[in-house]
């Protein structure tokens, strides 16, 4: 299977349109078939449209951001993509068809995914062409947020397309969840349809409104879910013996059962319930507004739960480290050093963005966030050397002990930054480097900051001897840099050059 540069989407609505704003995001080209014109409109407003809440997700570096292009021809989508992922309508015929016309016009190591929602990858891959390549993975809207999503292999299908599908979706930060075994509906729409028969049955025989029915599940048991799912909260209602206790005490309610497994029917009566209780929910917001609600809490749950590396938040933490290793060690190509630093090319580079919330109220860069970019860039040579959130666990950490950020020009909302790094001191417990922050565009200084930091012992939180293979390391970039000169404003203190 081949790396993903491409993606190719098959049906640009609404979960086409969040897998391309979450694949550009991460730096991925996309080109997007749909069979009506006009959706390359839509999907461009779609990508617009998730961008603010993405550009939040992370403060992890970013490659730049890849290319959407559009086309009404199936086939060229299916020659340029190195990933087909299918979004068209949830029906059989139409899928299979269509599923078949792509693999056609596909090269045999290009993986064709499904997004469906509940059609079994079986019956999807029955006309194509090297059907061992295609899998359902199906994700969740909005897909450019929520990172589940289940990879599915048919009775034809190669664990090999599952790995490489697995691979790709990791990179572009969601969680792949590999299905044993194909079922209508899969995992996650079994159990959500079972929730959702449920309500009907109990707005249908008013028991209950909609809103009333969605507070039994956003006070209590939604927050619950978020990082723990339902076994092992059940696992923890139990007390000390756990689940074979919750089983013992709440199994034999089960057989009542509170449940039903038939929905009810659809009656005109019961829509107008549904609809009409959604509406008051709404209370007027559009649902342009609703989605930007959704997309703000989103994002904020997934940072919470990072904290304590669980569920979305654990799949953050994997995507930001791969993210800042990425950023350590794709050091851009060489350019051809400006003239005020001849020997540029020795230095270390940490390329970043200034993003739409990093600004204040005048669209520049805030100061804090440059203290953010100098510790960012800092985290680069960290890791560079070897310093990683694994090794930190047990190894070496350094504190920053003192900074002294020179403000020279502003920075304004998208403009692409880099900051260089010389090392100008180190010995067994401290690190001097001084930091110039450019504008990639023309090189001019944005700011500077120079810098102390202290090898630090966690345990014993003192300052402490960095270990030999570390200095050795240092040492060598220090060697590297011997020749650069100083910088002038190097050990200047706050408004040195003021006459006093
Ligand atoms: N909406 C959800 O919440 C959700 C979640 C997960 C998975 N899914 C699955 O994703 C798929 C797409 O759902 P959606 O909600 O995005 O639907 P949608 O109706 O918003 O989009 C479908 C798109 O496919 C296009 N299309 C139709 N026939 C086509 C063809 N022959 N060739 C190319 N394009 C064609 C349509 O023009 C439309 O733009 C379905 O299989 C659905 O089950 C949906």
């Amino acid at each position: 299977m081949r790396k993903v540069r491409t993606l190719g989407l098959l049906g640009t609505g609404v979960i086409g349109g969040g897998w391309a704003a979450r694949a550009l995001h991460f730096g991925i080209d996309v080109i997007a078939a749909d069979v009506k014109p006009e959706m390359e409109e839509w999907i461009r407003g779609a990508v617009a449209n998730a961008e603010p809440a993405l550009a939040r997700l992370t403060i992890a570096p970013l490659p730049p951001k890849g290319t959407l292009s559009f086309t009404t021809d199936l086939a060229e989508m299916a020659r340029r993509a190195d990933f087909i992922q299918e979004n068209i309508p949830e029906q059989l015929a139409l899928k299979q068809r269509m599923l078949a016309e792509v693999s056609r016009h596909a090269a045999a190591d290009v993986v064709i995914a499904s997004s469906t929602s509940g059609l079994t990858p079986t019956d999807l891959q029955s006309d194509m062409v090297a059907p061992e390549r295609f899998l359902v993975a199906h994700p969740f809207n909005p897909v450019y947020l929520l990172p589940l999503v289940e990879l599915v292999g048919g009775a034809r299908t190669a664990p090999a397309a599952i790995d490489a599908a697995a691979e790709f979706m990791t990179y572009i930060g969601m969680h792949a969840l590999r299905v044993r075994r194909e079922v209508p509906g899969h995992l996650t729409d079994r159990l959500q349809e079972a929730i959702w028969r449920e309500i009907l049955h109990m707005v249908n025989e008013g028991v209950a409104t909609t809103g009333e029915l969605d507070d039994s599940i956003v006070y209590g048991p939604g927050l619950r879910w978020a990082a723990m799912g339902t076994n092992m909260i059940y696992h923890l209602a139990g007390g000390e013996s756990g689940m074979r206790h919750m089983l013992a005490q709440f199994g034999p309610a089960l057989k009542w059962p509170w449940t039903k497994l038939e929905a009810p029917e659809l009656t005109e009566s019961l829509i107008d319930k549904m609809v009409e209780g959604t509406q008051a929910q709404a209370a007027g917001r559009s649902i342009r507004e609703l989605e930007r609600l959704r997309d703000d809490y989103l994002v904020a749950i997934q940072q919470a739960l990072r904290q304590f590396d669980i569920g979305a938040g654990a799949t953050l933490r994997a995507l930001e480290e791969r993210l800042y290793r990425d950023a350590a060690t794709d050091a851009p190509a060489a350019r051809a050093p400006a003239p005020d630093r001849p020997a540029a090319d020795a230095l270390l580079r940490y390329d970043t963005v200034v993003r739409p919330e990093w600004a204040d109220y005048n669209s520049h860069m805030t100061d804090f966030r440059y203290g953010q970019v100098f510790g960012d860039a800092m985290d680069a040579l960290y890791r560079r050397v070897g310093i990683d959130a694994e090794s930190r666990k047990t190894g070496a950490v350094f504190y920053t002990v003192e900074s002294h950020v020179r403000h020279v020009a502003e920075a304004k909302i998208g403009e692409r930054l880099y900051v260089t790094t010389q090392v100008l001191h180190v010995d067994d417990k401290r690190l001097h480097v001084f930091h110039h922050l450019r504008r990639s565009a023309d090189d001019a200084l944005v700011a500077t900051a120079d810098q102390m930091h202290l090898s630090v012992n966690r345990s014993a939180a003192r300052a402490a001897p960095m270990g030999a293979p570390l200095r050795g390391k240092l040492d060598a970039i220090r060697a590297a840099h011997a020749g650069l000169p100083a910088p002038p404003e190097s050990g200047q203190a706050v408004g040195a050059r003021l006459q006093r």
